[in-house]
């Protein structure tokens, strides 16, 4: 099912999300937050933006440029950050309309649990590494606009008119 994306500054946005159970209700809420995701024409979704407070997003790096390849992290955790950081332009499906230069780390090495409830973790570079960073800020309350200077974030919230 395709739910509504929640817009900055709705305040769930900016709530601390709690660990998710790996239970029936999660894995259904993952199926939606794909579905939404891609109907938003998006490449990263966390649940708080459909207004579901657990620690769970999903992503896709692949699809607009091949073929789907859709993942799911449930109750993810970065173990370690390479010191190399890199800033660049990040959208938000919830800040639509805006484009915020931010510095992240280029690699990072994540754990997460599976829908089976299993542990995996993996090295992610590139766009994975960054896209699961927003959507890890977006567990904790954060988007792009916090990492911009205070002059940097009038100018884009002006932009949201
Ligand atoms: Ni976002």
């Amino acid at each position: 099912m395709i739910h509504p994306v929640l817009r900055w500054p709705d305040p769930i946005l900016a709530k601390i999300t709690p660990q998710a159970c790996v239970d029936a209700a999660t894995l259904a809420l993952t199926r939606d937050m794909l579905e939404t995701m891609y109907a938003a024409n998006g490449r990263g979704l966390a649940a708080p933006q459909i207004g579901v407070l657990a620690r769970v997003f999903v992503m896709d790096a692949a699809w607009k440029s091949g073929d789907p390849a859709p993942e799911v992290f449930i109750n993810p955790e970065i173990l370690w950050r390479s010191p190399q950081m890199a800033s660049g332009p990040e959208g938000c499906l919830s800040i639509p309309g805006v484009v915020a230069e931010v510095m992240r780390h280029s690699e990072l090495v994540l754990q997460w649990q599976m829908a089976d409830g299993s542990l995996q973790a993996q090295k992610l570079t590139g766009f994975r590494a960054i896209c699961a960073q927003h959507e890890i800020d977006h567990l904790d309350g954060i988007v792009t606009l916090d990492h911009l200077t205070p002059e940097a974030r009038a100018a884009a919230i002006a932009v949201l008119g």
